[in-house]
Formats: structure tokens, C-alpha cells, sequence
């Protein structure tokens, strides 16, 4: 029996090439995984009609750890996010990613080193959304106005930004305790508490009181979010564990990729106390889907993480060296960096990135 049972998602878009690649480079790092495929994605509607049937939630419970690709979510209607679905279900309340420069990768900076921790379960992604001219929306305008909060124009869509004070300490909580445990130096908390005073103004007093009653010396500080974003692509190396809202939180996972090489190469994880799925920052990439293109190493890194969670480290560390070294070599990367880093060098497949991965585990024992 192998040592670990994984639920796999491959998801739709580009997920079916990169979650492939990520299974055969864990395979060859010497993890002895069990993988159960469960299915998510746009193609399910017409059978199940739900993009995340049951048995998938029920999959993941089972196993408790789970890794997958990116499902597309259709922009303005049709269903809701299957991500935002499964992380409600799981309570997988904290989303992280480790930002990372990787020598090769054509990132504008090379001393990058920071964790993003968002709050995964409120914010503007509580999904609580009402339509404009509908009854509910007019009775909320209408609230408003009573109330003598401000003047909404009658034909608005509202979305509601719900964010608690439980919620905030927690997320605050996990990112210092994540500091702790990895030897960081500093939690910084990005907020825009001056202009939503209900909402971020809440947060942010819940990460200074949070910050407030830690001992062990980590270093607490706070950013505007605008502030944040250009301190962030002027010298990204100042920060080390980042603790965001919801939203934010995702906005800055972008462009913090975008700082050190591009979604092909940025991992990351949702986690509860419970559970835990583990999947790249980018989505389906629809532009490049089916044609072998996708770069598979932010599915790859993401496995890493997952190892790492399960206790593998060294099969962990082996498929980082490996990704370090292939990126240091150069003769073999995929589309999305050769752009990135301006070479005009044939791009390698998918495919062919995976086979060097591999052969480079197997040439770094
Ligand atoms: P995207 O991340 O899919 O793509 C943005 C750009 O980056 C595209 O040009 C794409 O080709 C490129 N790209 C992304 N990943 C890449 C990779 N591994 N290798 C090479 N190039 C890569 O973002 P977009 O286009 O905004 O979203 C597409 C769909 O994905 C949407 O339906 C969105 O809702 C969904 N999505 C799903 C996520 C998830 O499942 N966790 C996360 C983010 C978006
Ligand atoms: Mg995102």
C-alpha cells in the first residue's frame, strides 16, 4: 500500500497537462503517493449539473489532502467559482504562496523571498452578490438610504464585503505562527483601513492586537494597499510574510508572480485545520489549453508544498533542486518564460520541460 492517498483534481483548461506532469515528476521524486482522481470543471454541468459534484468534495474529505488544476469559472454569469466553492466546503480558511525567485525564470528581480497569506473564506469572495433592479437589491438601497449611509444609485449591482473580526485573527494567527515555524523575520498586514473603516479598519486592528499579544520577536508592520503594490515592484525584497484580506490577497498573489518570472512558476495551497488543497495560483490559461504548451512548474512547486505538508521532505527538496537546475541550464523551458526572459531559443513542450525535470532528480541524487 503506498504510504499516502491524494485525492487529484485535474480540473479543465490547461489542468489535464500540467496536473499529468506534476504526477509523473512526483512519481520520479520518490514519494509513494496513491492517487484518487476526482472530477471538477465547466465539461461536468451537463452530466451532474454542478461543476463540483459531491463525490469530489467527499474525496477530498476522504484523504483530507488533496492537489489540483485550475477549473475555469465563466466571467459575469453561469455558476459560481468551483474554487470559491471548495474552499467554503472544506473551511479552508487560509490561502498561501510562497514567492520565490528562481535564477533563469526572467523575473525583474532575483531576491525574492516572501509567503502571501490570504484569507480565504469572506471578503469580497463571501460570494453574497445581488443583481441590479433585483427586489433584494432595491431593498438594500432602499436600507441605505433609511439608514443614512450614502445614496446608491438605483440601478447598481451590490456586492457585500463581510469581513470579521474571528475571521481577520485567525488568518493574522496563522501568518505569525508561519513565521515562527519557517525562521521568518516579519509579518506585514496590507489593509486600506482609511477609506473602509468597517470592513479593513476591523482587520487591521485585528492584526495589531493579534501582533500585540505575540511574544518572539517577530517584527510586525503595516501597508495601504496602493502603497503596498508600489513598494512591492519597486523592491519586493523588504517583505517577508505578507497577511492580506481576501481580495487583496489575490491581486497581490499576480503580481508578485509577475515579479519573478509569471504564473507558470508560482505555487501555492488552501488550508484548513482539517484539510488541505493544494493548487497553482493561475487559472486554466484557455489561450494555451490542450496545445502541450502550459509550463507545468507552479503545479509542480505546488506538489512540493504538498509533500512538504505530508512529511515527504526530501522528496520535496529533490523536485526543488530539480526545477533550480533546469532553470539554471536554460536549454529547456517552456513559452511563457522564453518570453519572460527575452531568449528567442526554441520554446520546449509541456512535455519535454517534464522530461528534464525528471532526468534532472535523477542526475542530482
Ligand atoms: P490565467 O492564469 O488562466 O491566464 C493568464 C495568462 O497567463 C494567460 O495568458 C495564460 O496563458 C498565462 N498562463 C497561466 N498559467 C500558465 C502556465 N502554467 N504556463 C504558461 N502560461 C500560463 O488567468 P485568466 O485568463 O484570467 O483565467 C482563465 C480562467 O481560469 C478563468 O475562468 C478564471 O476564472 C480561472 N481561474 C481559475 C483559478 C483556479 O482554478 N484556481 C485561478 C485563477 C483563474
Ligand atoms: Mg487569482
Amino acid at each position: 500500500m503506498a504510504s499516502h492517498t491524494v485525492t487529484l483534481i485535474p480540473g479543465d483548461g490547461i489542468g489535464p497537462e500540467t496536473t499529468a506532469a506534476m504526477r509523473r515528476v512526483v512519481e520520479a521524486s520518490g514519494a509513494d503517493i496513491a492517487w484518487e482522481v476526482a472530477e471538477a470543471g465547466a465539461h461536468l454541468m451537463a452530466e451532474h449539473g454542478t461543476p463540483l459534484p459531491a463525490s469530489t468534495v467527499e474525496a477530498v474529505k476522504r484523504n483530507k489532502v488533496a492537489i489540483k488544476g485550475p477549473v475555469t469559472t465563466p466571467v459575469g454569469t453561469g455558476f459560481r467559482s468551483v474554487n470559491v466553492a471548495l474552499r467554503k466546503a472544506l473551511d479552508l480558511y487560509v490561502c498561501l504562496r510562497p514567492v520565490l525567485s528562481i535564477p533563469g525564470a526572467g523575473g525583474r528581480y532575483d531576491d525574492v523571498d516572501l509567503v502571501i497569506v490570504r484569507e480565504n473564506s469572506e471578503d469580497l469572495y463571501a460570494g453574497v452578490e445581488f443583481e441590479a433592479g433585483s427586489a433584494a437589491a432595491r431593498k438594500l438601497i432602499a436600507l441605505c438610504e433609511e439608514e443614512g449611509a450614502g445614496t446608491i444609485r438605483p440601478d447598481s449591482g451590490i456586492s457585500i464585503k463581510p469581513i470579521s473580526t474571528a475571521a481577520s485573527e485567525r488568518i493574522v494567527r496563522y501568518a505569525f505562527d508561519y513565521a515562527e515555524k519557517h525562521g521568518r523575520a516579519q509579518v506585514t498586514a496590507v489593509h486600506k483601513a482609511n477609506i473602509m473603516k468597517h470592513t479593513d479598519g476591523l482587520f487591521l486592528r485585528a492584526a495589531r492586537d493579534v501582533a500585540a499579544a505575540r511574544e518572539g520577536g517577530i517584527a510586525f508592520d503595516e501597508r495601504i494597499v496602493d502603497a503596498f503594490c508600489m513598494n512591492m515592484v519597486a523592491d519586493p525584497a523588504q517583505f517577508d510574510v505578507v497577511v492580506f484580506p481576501n481580495l487583496y490577497g489575490d491581486i497581490a498573489s499576480d503580481l508578485a508572480a509577475g515579479l519573478v518570472g509569471g504564473l507558470g512558476i508560482a505555487p501555492g495551497a488552501n488550508i484548513g485545520d482539517e484539510y488541505a488543497v493544494f493548487e497553482a495560483v493561475h487559472g486554466s490559461a484557455p489561450d494555451i489549453a490542450g496545445q502541450n504548451k502550459a509550463n507545468p512548474t507552479a503545479q509542480v512547486l505546488s506538489a512540493a508544498m504538498m509533500l512538504d505538508h505530508l512529511g515527504e521532505l526530501e522528496a520535496a527538496e529533490r523536485i526543488r533542486r530539480a526545477v533550480r537546475a533546469v532553470y539554471a541550464e536554460g536549454a529547456c523551458l517552456t513559452g511563457d518564460i522564453r518570453k519572460a526572459t527575452g531568449c528567442d531559443q526554441l520554446a520546449a513542450s509541456c512535455t519535454e520541460f517534464t522530461d528534464a525535470l525528471i532526468a534532472a532528480i535523477g542526475t542530482l541524487e
